[in-house]
């Protein structure tokens, strides 16, 4: 009896001294996970990471893709004929025909692919917009029922500034052309394609969020205020988004990608976007999905050594969860062939080697994040609290049960590949949470390389998808663990210790 009192006494002070000890060395306490999603979380749309595509890439990766410098030729026998200007960009071809075999690429894409197919509002000249118009047969036959929406203009804001419209450009004059196109192209629609008559469009596609700069001259809430919703047949809002371009002077990976402060701060120029539009009532506004139509880390196609660097993979697994939290309902990644921030390179070309790269690790953990057991499961997105720059924090609940942790660290970390090594020991942080009590445990899969600057060597789970290994299937890694599981201690307390530059997805079961 004594005994058993006694040991029972010593069994609780000893729990207690722990507790104690782990409130101690661990700075911060441990972070509250709720078994239901607060009121504001975000509801993400199905299929939250998409990509959209760069047209002259298009033949190289098929997917949606961005056609505003494109000329339809009915007669032109090849699918796609393209220009290089070096001095506008040695990127892509900026003068471009495209010819009714373009069309056919629709239809060698996997079974469950949906497109949105944008139409040329660049070109001004009356032969070219009858052509634009023309063309819409050709992409709803091809397309069919794979179709999501429609677009009609890629960036028009900087429209002036790339010369494809005169300085006196008005929100008005972009508004008045956007109604005439889609009228126009919706009629050839329902005569070529009844059953895609009611397809709507995505708009307006803007580069910038306002307000009008002398670069991007026109402001997308004026586009709303001036009429753009007046026919009822906007289904996105879609807004375009960059960190910044890869050509400025004071970008790097830890002060632009891998900073979870910059991060709430660019979504927070989008949602003031939003807001705005919202604001305008009187039917102005369309209450419809917000979404990101393209954006990638930096604007010019990515700067090498940061774009397509580890520490961008995990740049776009916090931006994309943030985003997800914030209700921007989707997002499309840019691609394009020899592309910096590209998730991967379709063909061998003499710039880039055909294969997997970086930030496709980090779609991965995305998509492992957000995936949904059923189409009509309602995922929740929560961001906690608890981030700060380096750290970013978020719960994932599937019909009312906490499912899933995201933790990502973002200290930059460099390898010893490359000229910059960093000069002490890679650290490791512990994070502490307090699980619901009905959490019975988890499975921890991380996403890992040997640094923010690695370009090779990323495992997500324990495997490689390098193209070289199996065309871009997993292959398991014996140098990378994998198969761990979460301790959770008496009081429901489970502690996950995260090295710089890494993410962990813990599927909890709760
Ligand atoms: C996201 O949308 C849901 C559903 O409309 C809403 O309940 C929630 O408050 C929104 N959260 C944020 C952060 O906007
Ligand atoms: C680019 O060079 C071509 C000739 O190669 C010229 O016609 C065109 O005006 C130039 N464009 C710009 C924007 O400088
Ligand atoms: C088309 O844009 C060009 C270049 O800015 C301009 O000179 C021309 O007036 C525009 N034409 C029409 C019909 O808007
Ligand atoms: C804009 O400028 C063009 C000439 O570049 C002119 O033809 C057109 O009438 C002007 N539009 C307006 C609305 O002033
Ligand atoms: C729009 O269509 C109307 C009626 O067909 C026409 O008068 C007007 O010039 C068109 N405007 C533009 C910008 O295409
Ligand atoms: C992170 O981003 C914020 C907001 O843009 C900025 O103020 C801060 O200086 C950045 N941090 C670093 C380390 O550059
Ligand atoms: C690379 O390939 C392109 C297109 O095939 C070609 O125009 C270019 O001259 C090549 N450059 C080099 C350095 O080989
Ligand atoms: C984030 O990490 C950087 C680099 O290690 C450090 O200089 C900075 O103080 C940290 N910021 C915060 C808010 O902890
Ligand atoms: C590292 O520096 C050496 C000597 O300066 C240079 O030859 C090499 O290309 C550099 N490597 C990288 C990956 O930058
Ligand atoms: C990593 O290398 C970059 C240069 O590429 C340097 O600016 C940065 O300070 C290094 N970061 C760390 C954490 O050592
Ligand atoms: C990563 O680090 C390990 C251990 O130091 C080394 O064997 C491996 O070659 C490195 N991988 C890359 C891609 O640098
Ligand atoms: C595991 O091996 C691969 C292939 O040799 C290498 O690229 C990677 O860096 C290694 N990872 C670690 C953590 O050592």
């Amino acid at each position: 009896m004594f005994l058993n009192t006694r040991s029972l006494f010593v069994w609780c002070l000893a729990a207690l001294l722990e507790a104690e000890a782990a409130s101690v060395s661990s700075k911060p306490k441990s972070i509250v996970l709720s078994e239901s999603a607060p009121s504001n979380a975000g509801i993400p749309l199905d299929s939250f990471v998409s990509y959209s595509f760069e047209l002259s890439s298009w033949p190289d990766f098929a997917g949606k893709i961005n056609l505003d410098i494109a000329i339809f030729d009915a007669s032109q026998k090849t699918g796609l004929l393209g220009i290089v200007r070096p001095n506008i960009s040695s990127d892509y071809p900026t003068i471009i025909t495209i010819g009714p075999s373009f069309f056919e690429s629709y239809k060698t894409m996997p079974k469950g692919t949906k497109y949105s197919h944008g139409f040329n509002l660049g070109a001004n000249s009356s032969a070219a917009r009858t052509a634009t118009f023309a063309s819409a047969a050709y992409a709803c036959k091809a397309i069919g029922s794979d179709l999501a929406y429609w677009e009609y203009g890629n960036e028009p804001d900087p429209f002036v500034s790339s010369g494809y419209r005169p300085h006196n450009y008005t929100e008005a004059a972009y508004v008045e052309e956007w109604l005439n196109g889609t009228t126009a192209i919706s009629s050839a629609v329902k005569a070529a394609c009844p059953s895609l008559a009611n397809t709507k469009f995505m708009a307006p596609s803007f580069a910038g969020v306002g307000p009008a700069n002398d670069f991007f001259t026109l402001d997308p809430v004026l586009a709303w205020k001036n009429g753009l919703d007046q026919n009822d047949n906007i289904g996105l809002i879609s807004s375009h988004n960059y960190m910044g371009v890869s050509t400025s002077p004071g970008i790097t990976l830890q002060g632009t990608l891998m900073n979870h402060t910059n991060v709430v701060a660019k979504a927070g120029d989008q949602l003031r976007e939003w807001a705005a539009i919202k604001a305008l009532g009187n039917g102005l506004d369309p209450d419809v999905p917000f979404i990101l139509g393209e954006h990638n880390s930096l604007a010019r196609q990515g700067r090498p050594g940061l774009s397509n660097s580890f520490g961008a993979a995990l740049w776009g697994v916090d931006w994309n969860v943030y985003l997800a939290s914030q209700n921007i309902s989707r997002s499309h990644m840019h691609q394009g062939t020899n592309y910096r921030y590209q998730s991967w390179q379709p063909i061998q070309t003499n710039l880039t080697t055909i294969g997997t790269k970086p930030p496709y690790y980090g779609n991965l953990a995305v998509a492992a994040m957000m995936a949904k057991p059923h189409p009509s499961s309602l995922l929740k997105i929560t961001h906690l609290p608890a981030s700060s720059a380096n750290n970013s924090f978020y719960t994932a609940h599937i019909d009312k049960t906490l499912t899933r942790l995201l933790i990502v660290d973002l200290h930059t970390y460099n390898t010893t590949a490359n000229n910059y090594t960093t000069s002490f020991p890679r650290p490791v942080e512990s994070h502490t949470f307090q699980l619901p009590a009905c959490c019975r445990g988890g499975a921890v899969h991380r996403l890992v390389a040997n640094g923010s600057d690695a370009v090779t060597g990323i495992t997500w789970d324990g495997n490689s998808y390098n193209y070289e290994l199996a065309e871009g299937k997993p292959v398991r890694q014996g140098n990378v663990t994998c198969g761990e599981r979460v301790k959770i201690d008496r009081k429901g307390v489970v502690r996950l210790d995260v090295e710089w530059s890494s993410a962990v997805v813990v599927t909890l079961d709760c």
